[in-house]
């Protein structure tokens, strides 16, 4: 498969089956994040693998989007060591969000190569699942990623190909 086959295969997974991401499916994707560049190689990024029966309930309690998944994965990054751009000072572009959002990116993308599903969730309150999941004060959580199989009945939502043409938006200078 091409690299835009595998990307044009990925849509936004809402609905999973029980079974269990494999510890070496869940390698794999860990080590996609892992090797994703951050700004200066910072890697400002913080993993949290939430697996356990008891922490899936709790997280739902907080957000409808975890839709199943045996497995999800909670993004953060460390607010005292992203990169901050020196021409802007505090307006300027700090890159943890960005930095976690190539992370999140590449993990994306290695769990439709190894057959899972995944959707990007950014609908939860954070600072309750900061405090859930006690992330020290320094950590800011950016997104959800529920990762598992997926239900034999799911499928993309109808705006999953609602692409803009590129004359839209793309300009050659
Ligand atoms: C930054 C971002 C935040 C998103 N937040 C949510 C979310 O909270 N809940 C959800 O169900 N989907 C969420 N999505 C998935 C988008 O709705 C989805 O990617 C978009 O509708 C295109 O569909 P597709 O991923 O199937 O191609 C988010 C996607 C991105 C990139």
């Amino acid at each position: 498969m091409t690299f835009l086959e595998l990307a044009k295969s990925r849509y936004s997974v809402r609905k999973f089956t029980d079974q269990k991401v494999e510890k070496e499916k869940l390698d794999k994707i860990l080590e996609a994040g892992n090797i994703a560049p951050t700004a200066k190689n910072i890697q400002p990024q913080r993993v949290y693998v939430i697996q356990s029966e008891e922490a899936l309930k709790k997280l739902s309690e907080l957000t409808p989007c975890v839709f199943g998944a045996s497995t999800v994965i909670l993004l953060a990054y460390d607010k005292q060591t992203e990169w901050t751009n020196p021409f802007e000072s505090e307006k300027g572009i700090h890159s943890g969000v960005e930095d976690v959002s190539i992370v999140a990116t590449h993990m994306m993308l290695e769990a439709t190569e190894q057959g899972l599903g995944t959707c990007w969730v950014n609908y939860f309150p954070n600072s309750k699942v900061e405090e859930l999941f006690d992330l020290p004060d320094n950590e800011k959580s950016v997104l959800l990623l529920p990762v598992g199989y997926i239900a034999e009945d799911s499928k993309p939502t109808a705006n999953h190909e609602s692409c803009k043409s590129l004359n839209e938006y793309v300009k050659y200078l």
